[in-house]
């Protein structure tokens, strides 16, 4: 298990908390049918929010940025003000396990890399009742494309996160908690790399010297760079799938 203290101390540099980017966020929101002209967002898991300004200025509508982090949440939000967009984004800091949103309050939920926290079905089946009728789910999670993972992937990237890696089983299961997939795709691997790990690497350097007689702190750095080695030489094996699907 990494120590978050350290764990934070790097994420907290980067412009993303996860794997994504500005096309994929794009083509996401370009599947969703019938939105109003303003239409009401939920960005769950929003981190320090890259994607939440994206869905802002695509969607145009009004988004409740939420997550457990106050500090992603004053990135975010330094991010919203510089955009002028301060009425369009509204932080909440709270644990989406403990959402008080009435039912049918949300024409559009959306949430890239976070919702397996509350447990991948879990979540789907929240984000249903949160959902007006028709309205849409658009999230992206960890896939597995292979079913025979090699052990150092399986060990490194679905260790802690084991809900429906296979992308069948993902989708059945959406379909089974009532919605229709209208799309699916892979996010391409430019946005692991050029938005997430790289400017990981950037970070990387300055607080391994800084942290180097810090043995829990070399710990989560070694783990990081560990990850990004398995990512490079096993990219085909693994992927976030972007998943969009609308409320029966
Ligand atoms: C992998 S990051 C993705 C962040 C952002 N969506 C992105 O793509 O950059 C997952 C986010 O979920 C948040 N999170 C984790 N567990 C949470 C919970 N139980 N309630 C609310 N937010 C949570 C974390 O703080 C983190 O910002």
């Amino acid at each position: 298990m990494r120590n978050m203290k350290y764990f934070f101390k790097l994420f907290d540099l980067l412009p993303r908390a996860g794997p994504g980017n500005y096309e994929s966020t794009r083509w996401a929101f370009e599947a969703i049918p019938g939105l109003p002209n303003q239409p009401f967002i939920l960005d769950l898991g929003c981190g320090p929010g890259e994607q939440t300004i994206d869905l802002a200025k695509i969607s145009k509508g009004k988004i409740i940025a939420l997550d457990r982090h106050q500090p992603f949440l004053d990135t975010l939000m330094n991010s919203v003000r510089r955009a002028g967009l301060a009425d369009d984004i509204t932080p909440k800091n709270m644990l989406m396990e403990e959402m008080d949103f009435a039912a049918e309050t949300f024409d559009l939920i959306w949430s890239e890399g976070a919702l397996y926290f509350m447990g991948l079905q879990n979540g789907v089946r929240r984000c249903h009742q949160l959902l007006k009728p028709g309205g849409c789910l658009a999230f992206t999670d960890l896939t597995a494309y292979s079913t025979d993972l090699p052990k150092p992937v399986a060990d490194m990237f679905f260790s802690e996160m084991a809900d429906f890696p296979q992308l069948p089983a993902k989708l059945a299961m959406v379909e089974a908690e009532g919605f229709t997939i209208l799309t699916h795709f892979t996010l391409p691997k430019t946005a692991w790399l050029d938005n997430f790990y790289v400017p990981m690497e950037i970070e990387l350097p300055r607080l391994e010297e800084k942290y180097q007689d810090n043995e829990a702190a070399m710990e989560v750095y070694q783990s990081m760079r560990d990850e990004i080695a398995l990512y490079r030489d096993y990219s085909d094996y693994i992927g976030y799938e972007f998943i969009v699907g609308q409320k029966k």
